[in-house]
């Protein structure tokens, strides 16, 4: 008897996660188009990097960015601010660009395989190199995504590696507003340190998100900034 209930109960929950499966047949669109989450600051494209010069133009708010051509290319933009558990104070300002080819997996899986021409910023005032500028060309897989109807339109959830939802993304176009598709630096090795842009200029006008301050257990920053790659 009980085994029968949970039963049903394990059936009662499988339309839920049919939700979050990959199939189109699930989502009210197609992944096509260009997505921003909030108040849609960040949004891919020309306005947000310059690979060739590995600069950033900082947006005004946090946020994050996803564009997804038919033809299987995707470019995001991500500027986020992630809080230090053992030290309040510490605030590292990450923004991050990178483009590439992405694939649907069999399990509902999304794998975005970067050009080597990806790049970030990271700030940490609490940090011996407390400003630099790094390559990032790391394959990232989002667990699970779905695109459900919002009242202001299609909304896109995306679930990282660790199955943590990002914000969700409104649909700012439905194309995609991306950089052209090819190599756009020689996918420097060299890190710039010792920029003088600082991500916490006028931070006074700048508004944090909530969304976007991830709070950290200290154990996570033994890896230090490899955990912001995720
Ligand atoms: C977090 O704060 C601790 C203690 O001040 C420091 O040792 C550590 O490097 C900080 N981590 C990051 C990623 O800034
Ligand atoms: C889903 O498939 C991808 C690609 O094969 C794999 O990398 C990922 O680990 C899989 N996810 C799970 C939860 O098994
Ligand atoms: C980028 O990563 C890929 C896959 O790991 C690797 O083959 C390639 O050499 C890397 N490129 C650079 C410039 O590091």
């Amino acid at each position: 008897m009980v085994f029968s209930s949970l039963l049903a109960l394990a059936f009662a929950a499988l339309p839920a996660l049919a939700q979050t499966d990959f199939s189109s047949a699930h989502n009210v669109t197609a992944i096509g188009g260009t997505w921003s989450s909030g108040s849609q600051q960040v949004v891919t494209g020309s306005g947000f990097a310059n690979p060739a010069t590995l600069s950033f133009t900082y947006p005004n708010v946090t946020g994050v960015s996803f564009a997804f051509s038919e033809d299987g290319w995707y470019e995001t933009a991500r500027y986020r601010f992630v809080s230090n558990g053992s030290s309040p104070n510490c605030i590292t300002g990450v923004v991050l660009w990178h483009h590439g080819s992405y694939t649907f997996n069999d399990n509902g899986s999304i794998t975005l395989n970067p050009l080597a021409d990806g790049f970030q910023q990271v700030q940490d005032p609490c940090a011996a190199e407390s400003n630099f500028i790094q390559q990032y060309n790391t394959t990232e897989i989002y667990q699970l995504w779905s695109i459900t109807e919002d009242t202001n339109g299609p909304l896109l959830r995306l679930y990282d590696s660790g199955s943590a939802p990002l914000a969700p993304m409104s649909q700012v176009y439905s194309t995609p507003n991306i950089l052209p598709q090819k190599l756009l630096n020689n996918g420097t090795e060299a890190t710039i340190t010792g920029t003088s842009s600082s991500l916490f200029v006028s931070s006074a006008s700048r508004q944090w998100a909530p969304a976007e301050l991830v709070s950290l257990a200290s154990s996570v920053f033994a890896v230090g900034v490899a955990s912001l790659l995720l």
